[in-house]
């Protein structure tokens, strides 16, 4: 991903057409050229005005809440948060249907959650209870253990000195196109489309 600023909408890694029929060429095309697209553009309106950080990288900018001045914090949580969520889950998905996860993942996921089916289910019970817009992460705390967890709006898990590995989003503009109300259906199809590598590269 492009470090910092001025940011430019990254391309996808696949064609709009090679998810379906687990997410449609129309959603992608809504959900990356014209969200992801927005949330691109207010970043760059507001780091505009925030000089000292257009040398940081989104990442560090995203960790550091702290130096950002107050009145422009609400636009980089939402905008930077945005741009940074979406790149990381367009990047990890995959036109490859149902991919092995790499042993290095798998070993720690047994680890953590008893088995790999035992954290889709966790994943996907956090995913179907996020109340409202937000994501749910598969992330690794500071003592290497695995956790999941859910984030509002656009938050990150950098907030909270945690480090992401795999993120869903959960907001309407994801799934409505081809699910309308059935997030659980949604949650079911992004399940067969992770690509396990890119997440495993990741730990
Ligand atoms: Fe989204």
């Amino acid at each position: 991903m492009q470090t910092n600023y001025p940011f430019q909408l990254k391309s996808l890694p696949y064609d709009y057409f090679q998810l379906e029929p687990f997410i449609s060429k129309m959603t992608l095309e809504y959900h990356h050229d014209k969200h992801l697209q927005a949330y691109t553009d207010n970043l760059n309106k507001v780091l505009k005005e925030i000089p000292e950080l257009q040398e940081t990288s989104l990442i560090d900018i995203l960790k550091n809440l702290n130096n950002i001045p107050e009145n422009f914090k609400t636009g980089i949580i939402n905008n930077g948060g945005g741009v940074f969520n979406h790149n990381f889950y367009f990047d990890q998905l995959s036109p490859s249907v149902d991919m092995d996860i790499p042993e290095s993942l798998k070993t720690k996921l047994i680890k953590d959650f008893s088995s790999v089916e035992n954290f889709i289910e966790e994943l996907k019970k956090a995913a179907l209870g996020c109340f409202g817009s937000g994501w749910a992460w598969l992330v690794e705390d500071n003592n290497n253990n695995l956790q999941i967890i859910i984030t509002k709006n656009q938050d990150t898990p950098f907030k909270d000195n945690l480090k992401p590995l795999l993120n869903l989003d959960v907001w309407e503009h994801a799934y409505y196109i081809d699910y309308q109300n059935r997030r659980a259906a949604y949650i079911d199809a992004f399940i067969h489309i992770i690509n396990w590598d890119v997440v495993a590269n990741r730990l």
